[in-house]
């Protein structure tokens, strides 16, 4: 796993934020010793929440029912960051001629040395796609990447569709806007913490409750949609995917507090000293308490017949 990896959160609100002020300097810095210490954690947060919601989802990445026996396919993962899904789901497929491609806005974790069926590119989402893409692969799987998108979120759906060829799949996977009214103050705050900075970067983050309505729209059938709870720490019972979950919700409140500081205090609805001590107390709230995250799977099947 590479170890360069910019925070998905830096990433991807830093071209949308734009001229917003911040109050400190900190996550511009390439090559300070804390940014690269922050980017090693991020893509050491993704591999732990990876494996927790594998596990959430019975182990099955890809829910889509794609035929993989009876001819190669061209898989893409889009806002892949070090491709982590992409050579899991490969691993967990029959046959080895299929053709698997990575896309990311930041390269930097791209592997060295990828297997000669894998290709990784840079590739922002908020922008169009090559061309010769359209309509060219069996599936577009894309996690956890609607955050960047702004307002555009729905644009930029329709662009990851037209992506994929008649007959083949589009799998969508992103966190519900929904939390249990049990869970403790911690989760809450850093649930708040997420809002406030989607409001400021003007993503609806609820908005994966539509993506099943616009790949209809966009001529997809046989779209389903399930929803997985993801337990974190004490609610889960593999005691392995627990202690990743307590490990992992401490780093992503490390990274977004972190992030969170830069930004213009009247936008952030909780108060720096509370952030300042909410991975730790996280971290302790979810080994005592835990909690769900609500990740939607939505999934369709482009019609044959071209629109
Ligand atoms: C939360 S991570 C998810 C990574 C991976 N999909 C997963 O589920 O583990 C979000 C990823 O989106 C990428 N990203 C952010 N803005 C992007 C954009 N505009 N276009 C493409 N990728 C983007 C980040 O670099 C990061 O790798």
């Amino acid at each position: 796993m590479g170890d360069n990896r910019e925070s998905d959160v830096e990433t991807s609100i830093f071209r949308r934020l734009g001229n917003v002020n911040r109050s400190s300097s900190n996550i511009s810095q390439d090559s300070s010793d804390e940014y690269l210490m922050s980017s090693n954690q991020e893509i050491y947060r993704l591999s732990l929440n990876h494996d927790v919601i594998k596990g959430a989802m019975g182990g099955k990445l890809i829910l889509a029912p794609i035929d993989f026996v009876s001819q190669p396919r061209k898989i893409l993962d889009s806002a892949t960051a070090d491709g982590l899904w992409l050579r899991d789901a490969a691993s967990s497929i029959p046959g080895s001629h299929h053709e698997f491609i990575g896309t990311d806005l930041n390269s930097k974790d791209f592997p060295a040395k990828p297997a000669p069926n894998f290709v990784y590119r840079e590739q922002d989402i908020n922008t169009p796609w090559p061309s010769n893409w359209t309509a060219s692969l069996d599936l577009v799987h894309q996690r956890l990447g609607l955050a960047a998108t702004g307002p555009n979120t729905k644009a930029v759906v329709k662009n990851l569709c037209d992506l994929v060829k008649p007959g083949g799949w589009i799998q969508l996977v992103e966190a519900e806007d929904r939390i249990d009214e049990e869970d403790g103050p911690a989760w809450k705050s850093l649930f708040q913490i997420m809002h406030d900075v989607f409001n400021m970067i003007g993503t609806n983050y609820g908005a994966i409750a539509d993506a099943a309505k616009w790949l209809e729209e966009f001529g997809f059938e046989d779209v389903r949609e399930e929803v997985v709870e993801v337990k974190y720490g004490k609610k889960n019972k593999d005691v392995d995917l627990a202690r990743k979950g307590i490990l992992g919700h401490r780093l992503s409140a490390a990274g977004l507090t972190r992030f969170a500081k830069t930004l213009p205090q009247e936008k952030i609805s909780i108060s720096r000293q509370e952030m300042d001590t909410l991975p730790a107390v996280l971290e302790l709230e979810t080994e005592e308490r835990g909690h769900t995250l609500y990740m939607r799977v939505v999934y369709g099947r482009r019609k044959f017949q071209l629109l």
